[in-house]
C-alpha cells in the first residue's frame, strides 16, 4: 500500500519509523512518503495561507498550492501518481467502480479535520483495502473548501475525518492515529492476525475484556480465579460478561447499536 502525507511539518510524522508501522515500511509493507507542502508554495517566503473571506480570525490554506501538491502526488483517476521526489508509481490503472466518477485505481484523499465525520475502526479498515491513500494535513482554520471539492469532481473518493471531538493545532496527529489505525490491518504488519480479532471494537461490538498475565497474585491484587482454571467455556463466558458490563458502563451508546440478533441467552442475563 502506498501513503502520502503532505504538510508544513514533515518531522511530525517522525514517529511512523518506529514500531510495527515502520517495520511495514522498512520490509516494503507500506510504502509511506512524507511531502512539505511548501515545496508547491511559488514565492520567496514560501506561503502556504492568506486571509479568510467573509473575514474572521486566523488564516486558510491557499487552494492554488494545495492543487499543485496534489496534482502532483494524488493523481489522476485512472492514470496514478507520479512522484516528485522521483520514486515510483503505487497505485494500478483502473475502470470505472460504479460510484459517481469514481475509478478504481484513483487514490483516496484523507482530510484529517475536526469538522469531519468521526473516525471509527470501520473507516480504519476501508482504508486499509485502499491501493493508495492521500492525507493532507491542513494547519490554521484548515484548507480552503475548493480543495477537496475538486479532489472529488476529479473522481477522487474525499473523507474529511475528525478522530474525536476535540480540537488540534492541525492534522499531523490526527493522521499518525489514522495511518497506525489503517496500517496495523494490512497483512503481515501484526504478527499474529488472531490479536486483531478479539479487540475492542472489532466485529462483537464491544470493548475488549479486561487482560492479566502473571504473577496470578500482585501486591494484593488477585487475578480472577477462573482464568487459571484452565476451563475455556468457563473463561469465554467470563469474558464475554466482562466486555458486556464494561461496554454497559463506558459507552453506552455501543450497547444501544448491539444487534440483538448476535446477543445469546447468557448475555441477557449479565
Ligand atoms: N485537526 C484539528 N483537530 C482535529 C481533529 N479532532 N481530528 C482531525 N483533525 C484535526
Amino acid at each position: 500500500m502506498r501513503v502520502d502525507v503532505l504538510t508544513i511539518f514533515p518531522d511530525y510524522l517522525a514517529a511512523l519509523d518506529l514500531s510495527l508501522v515502520g517495520k511495514a515500511r522498512r520490509t516494503g509493507i507500506l510504502d509511506l512518503r512524507v511531502h512539505d507542502l511548501r515545496d508547491w508554495a511559488t514565492d520567496r517566503h514560501r506561503t502556504v495561507d492568506d486571509t479568510p473571506f467573509g473575514g474572521g480570525a486566523g488564516m486558510v490554506m491557499k487552494p492554488d498550492v494545495w492543487g499543485r501538491a496534489l496534482d502532483d502526488v494524488l493523481g489522476t483517476p485512472g492514470d496514478p501518481a507520479g512522484d516528485p521526489a522521483g520514486g515510483t508509481d503505487g497505485a494500478a490503472d483502473g475502470a470505472a467502480d460504479g460510484a459517481a466518477g469514481v475509478r478504481a485505481g484513483a487514490a483516496h484523499l484523507v482530510v484529517p479535520t475536526p469538522s469531519g465525520e468521526v473516525f471509527t475502526q470501520r473507516h480504519a479498515e476501508a482504508l486499509a483495502r485502499e491501493e493508495h491513500v492521500v492525507v493532507a494535513c491542513g494547519r490554521y482554520e484548515g484548507i480552503d473548501a475548493r480543495v477537496a471539492e475538486r479532489a472529488r469532481a476529479a473522481g477522487h473518493r474525499v473523507s474529511e475525518l475528525s478522530i474525536g471531538d476535540y480540537v488540534l493545532n492541525g492534522g499531523e496527529v490526527a493522521a499518525l492515529v489514522m495511518i497506525e489505525a489503517f496500517g496495523r490491518l494490512l497483512p503481515g504488519v501484526v504478527g499474529n492476525p488472531h490479536s486483531l480479532v478479539e479487540e475492542s471494537h472489532g466485529a462483537a461490538g464491544l470493548l475488549e475484556y479486561p487482560v492479566y498475565t502473571k504473577p496470578p497474585s500482585w501486591e494484593g491484587h488477585d487475578v480472577p480465579e477462573v482464568l487459571l482454571s484452565g476451563h475455556h467455556a468457563r473463561i469465554e463466558r467470563w469474558r464475554r460478561d466482562q466486555a458486556l458490563v464494561r461496554t454497559a458502563a463506558r459507552r453506552p451508546d455501543m450497547v444501544a447499536s448491539l444487534d440483538v440478533a448476535d446477543l445469546d441467552r447468557a448475555d441477557l442475563t449479565v
